[in-house]
């Protein structure tokens, strides 16, 4: 089955070299030639590396490469049974390429976006067969992360998705399925993880690398939110909140942090510029956390008890199943334990006094408690899972 995926960017060049990896004959098409030669010596060389470390055969390596087509002109991709667009994140841009793409291939073809943050319902709409177009959210980068988010429009019939989900996970992919709501799961579930923090330091309850400390210890995550995000990019983590913010209405539990937009504004973009909230020049130290075990405890809760009652929400609302939840989050943001089990583990019905304690000091609707969370205290219940 020929492949076609569009833009060649880090998403677009690492989709390709998992189709690729799976033998199929994978064509890719970016509209900038520059961009498009950039994948090709990255692709190349990134290759070339796992095949001097040892981690793959050249033989494989040359197959991974014999399989992918860079081709300069969209109508290349007429004979593609599935296209993967990865262009530019811009709903007119992508909806514009959608359009083109109808005109190109047959009526079989499946249309999936990788949009991390548009709705897919709406590029849907651009297509005159938008039952054949769905979003299949890789996470960066695409030939690690093994979680993609399968993500069928209000337009998608029941054929696009059991087909994109066959062939996504024949490609060694873990899929789990989300309704089309902005951020999907992971994206929409992870924000309290950084906003809690940074409204937690700006009110100055404690210092990043203090919460950066509290955080890995206390609750096992790989990376403080501090350190993440300056990992990640502060452009690029900022834009996902405030889009994900923007799409809810302006929902009190995402909203954005001004010092995080402060950042972004100075183009203390994080490791990548060498500056983000921690300084990345030579000779440069990180500051200490202040090891006091009570606040490390105070840290940890206050930001789980928030994850938590975000995943609540995501399971009340059916944008998942309580599985593929823990899944995403285990998977895709690489949490120690997924958030229901955790739940569990915590106490529900602590989860609800903490919450409804933050609610009482600062009369914030952003601290008010998932209504399932306040179901399952009153029945005693736990989250059930497989
Ligand atoms: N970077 C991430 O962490 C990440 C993770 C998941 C999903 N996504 C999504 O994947 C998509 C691509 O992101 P990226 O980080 O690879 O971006 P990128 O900027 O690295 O690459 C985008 C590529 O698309 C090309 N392009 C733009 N308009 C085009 C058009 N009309 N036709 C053909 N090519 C075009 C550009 O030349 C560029 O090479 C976006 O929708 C983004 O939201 C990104």
């Amino acid at each position: 089955m020929q492949i076609g995926i569009i833009g060649s960017g880090a998403m677009g060049s690492g989709i390709a070299q998992v189709a690729a990896s799976a033998s199929h004959p994978t064509l890719i098409f970016d509209n900038n030639p520059g961009a498009l030669h950039r994948s090709a010596e990255k692709t190349a060389a990134g290759l070339e590396a796992q095949v001097q470390k040892g981690k793959l055969s050249k033989e494989e390596a040359e197959r991974i490469l014999g399989n992918i087509t860079y081709v300069s002109n969209l109508s290349a991709c007429s004979n593609c049974e599935l296209i993967i667009e990865a262009i530019v994140e811009n709903l007119e841009v992508k909806k514009q390429l959608i359009r083109e793409l109808e005109m190109i291939v047959s009526e079989t073809c499946i249309i999936a976006t990788n949009t991390s943050s548009l709705s897919v319902t709406s590029i849907a709409a651009s297509c005159k067969k938008a039952n054949r177009v769905i979003g299949i959210h890789f996470f960066n980068p695409a030939i690690i992360m093994p979680l993609v988010e399968i993500i069928p429009a209000i337009q998608t019939n029941e054929e696009t998705l059991q087909k994109s989900c066959k062939i996504i996970a024949s490609w060694g992919k873990t899929i789990v399925k989300a309704k089309d709501t902005p951020g999907f799961i992971v994206n929409r579930v992870a924000r309290p993880f950084y906003g809690e923090a940074f409204k937690m330091m700006e009110e100055g309850f404690a210092d990043m690398a203090t919460m950066d400390w509290a955080l890995k210890e206390k609750g096992g995550f790989k990376m403080g939110p501090f350190e993440l995000t300056d990992f990640i990019g502060h452009d690029v983590n900022y834009a996902v909140t405030e889009s994900v913010w923007t799409a809810f209405y302006f929902e009190p539990r995402f909203r954005p942090s001004i010092s995080q937009k402060r950042l972004v504004e100075a183009n203390y973009l994080g490791r990548k510029s060498g500056k983000g909230f921690y300084e990345y020049t030579e000779g440069c130290t990180k500051p200490e956390p202040d090891k006091n075990e009570i606040l490390a405890v105070e840290i940890f809760e206050r930001v789980l008890v928030m994850l938590i009652n975000e995943a609540a929400d995501a399971i009340y609302m059916k944008i998942t199943s309580p599985n593929d939840l823990e899944t995403a989050m285990t998977k895709g943001v690489n949490y120690p334990k997924g958030l229901l089990a955790w739940a569990n583990e915590f106490g529900i019905e602590k989860t609800v006094t903490l919450l409804d304690k933050l609610y009482e000091k600062y009369r914030d609707p952003r601290y008010r408690v998932c209504p399932l969370l306040m179901e399952m205290t009153e029945n005693n219940c736990l989250f059930k899972l497989i």
